[in-house]
């Protein structure tokens, strides 16, 4: 949808936070406050995207990989008028509609952004504003109205009493015409913060005869502003407990939903089981009938149907069908199991590619290394991958069957069907078929035994 821009005003400091990062950088479900936004306005893609910057402007420049988006720099921070005005120099003969959002309101959904600027334009507006009826408006600017007309939005600290049991709270979120600077340019900050707001522009535009409206929010927690750690922390339970709702309802079993994160993003298919104590980060995809057990931390992998994950740790994995991985598991970046791979007690996996059928059940590394089919890998077997400087790699033919304690020497190559002897350190290639014995021979000498 063409024929609006907008603007992002993301110059405030946060200093509710108590933070030394700036407040639009804090994680929420792994991604960026801004970054929350940021993808939200895309989502209708506007003619332009200004973003504010003020406070840690570097720090929020280098997170960015969007390359359609024009940053301005707010270099005092005055208010949020005085924010909203920096991207006048980039929109000034812009005649399309100006949708105005604080960096701050991550869950808003691009269809009620949509509404707004539709109302907007519809009714030939200057102004609409979101608004929300909320239980607890402390904090937040109130819709004052006259007549069951808006009149203006006073902040907490200008309220009277009266205003202050106002439940209509402004959301931040505002659609504009052109008018919008001129408004702007009219604000005074004759407030208790003596800041520059970008509410007065309400009445200012009222004032102008213009046209003023509001739509209200259909679900409240769209518009909540994170401002501090508390309404960080409930912004992240909102997020969960829609997931939770979400996966329940498509068929997936979560045995404790006070006892698990997953991320918003996750993808997780019908009977699968999430036991307590499991920990689903972004970028996870998890097929039908799997059991994934506590106390698992699983981040950027794909799990194949009918896979066992039980209190392991897995990070930027393909695991395949059938797989079994844990207890106590680490499977490491790089590492792809095939279908009916086990990876089991106190193993770990980084650059492998495991092909089918194949296990390494007890206390092993596998880095570095391709593993054929029905290979068996012995109890506390290694690849020795690092020399110091570089990693090579070991690679291990189908239907090999490696014994307890082995030390591969990578970069080292086995065939196919071989027999690594228990206790061998491999420091040549084997060609397939064979049995190849690397330890010492065992020797019987005289035990001289002192008095
Ligand atoms: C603001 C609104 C309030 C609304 C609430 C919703 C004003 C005056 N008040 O209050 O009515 O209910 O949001 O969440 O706007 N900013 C700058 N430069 C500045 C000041 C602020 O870029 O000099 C940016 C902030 O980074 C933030 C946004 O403007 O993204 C709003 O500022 P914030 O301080 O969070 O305002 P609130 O007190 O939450
Ligand atoms: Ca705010």
């Amino acid at each position: 949808m063409k024929n609006f821009s907008a603007v992002i005003l993301a110059a405030g400091p946060g200093t509710r936070m108590k933070s030394s990062l700036p407040k639009v950088m804090h994680s929420l479900s792994g991604k960026p406050l801004i970054k929350w936004v940021i993808d939200s306005v895309s989502a209708l893609k506007p003619d332009n995207i200004i973003l504010v910057l003020g406070h840690g402007a570097e720090l929020v420049k280098k997170s960015l990989s969007e390359s359609n988006i024009k940053i301005v720099y707010q270099t005092e921070r005055l208010g949020s008028a005085h924010a909203a005005m920096q991207a006048e120099k980039v929109l000034k003969n812009y005649e399309g509609n100006i949708l105005v959002i604080s960096a701050d309101v991550p869950l808003i959904k691009p269809s009620t952004l949509l509404s707004l600027i539709n109302n907007n334009k519809k009714i030939g507006a200057s102004i609409t504003v979101l608004t929300a009826e909320v239980e607890n408006p402390f904090g937040y600017g109130r819709i004052v109205k006259k007549g069951g007309i808006l009149e203006k939005i006073v902040e907490e600290k200008d309220a009277t009493p009266a205003e202050k049991h106002i439940k209509e709270i402004n959301s931040g979120i505002y659609c504009f015409d052109k008018n919008l600077w001129t408004a702007l340019s009219k604000v005074k900050p004759d407030n208790a913060k003596k800041e520059y707001y970008i509410t007065d522009t309400v009445s200012i535009l009222k004032g102008f005869g213009k046209k003023v409206s509001l739509i209200a929010v259909k679900d409240n927690y769209e518009v909540k502003g994170i401002n501090n750690r508390a309404e960080l922390s409930h912004a992240e339970n909102i997020l969960k407990d829609r997931k939770i709702k979400e996966l329940l309802s498509d068929g997936v079993s979560i045995i404790d939903t006070n006892n698990v994160y997953i991320s918003y993003d996750a993808k997780i298919g019908g009977d699968t089981v999430v036991y307590p104590g499991v920990f689903i980060d972004t970028g996870v995809s998890i097929g039908k009938s799997c059991i994934i057990k506590g106390t698992s931390y699983i981040i950027n992998s794909k799990i194949g149907d009918a896979s066992t994950i039980s209190y392991s740790y897995i990070e930027g994995a393909v695991i395949g069908k059938n797989a079994k991985v844990g207890p106590f598991s680490h499977i490491r970046q790089g590492s792809v199991l095939k279908e009916n791979v086990s990876i089991g007690n106190f193993s770990e996996t980084k650059k492998a590619i495991i092909a089918k059928n194949s296990k390494a059940n007890h206390l092993s590394y596998i880095g570095d290394a391709r593993v054929g089919e029905n290979v068996n890998i012995g109890a506390g077997t290694i690849t020795c991958n690092y020399d110091g400087k570089k990693k090579h790699e070991t690679i291990i033919g189908s239907g090999s069957f490696v014994g307890s304690n082995v030390n591969f020497i990578a970069p080292v190559k086995i065939g196919r069907s071989v027999l690594v002897a228990a206790g061998s350190t491999v420091t040549h290639n084997v060609p397939s078929g064979k049995l190849v014995i690397a330890r010492a021979k065992q020797e019987l000498k005289h035990r001289k035994i002192d008095e």
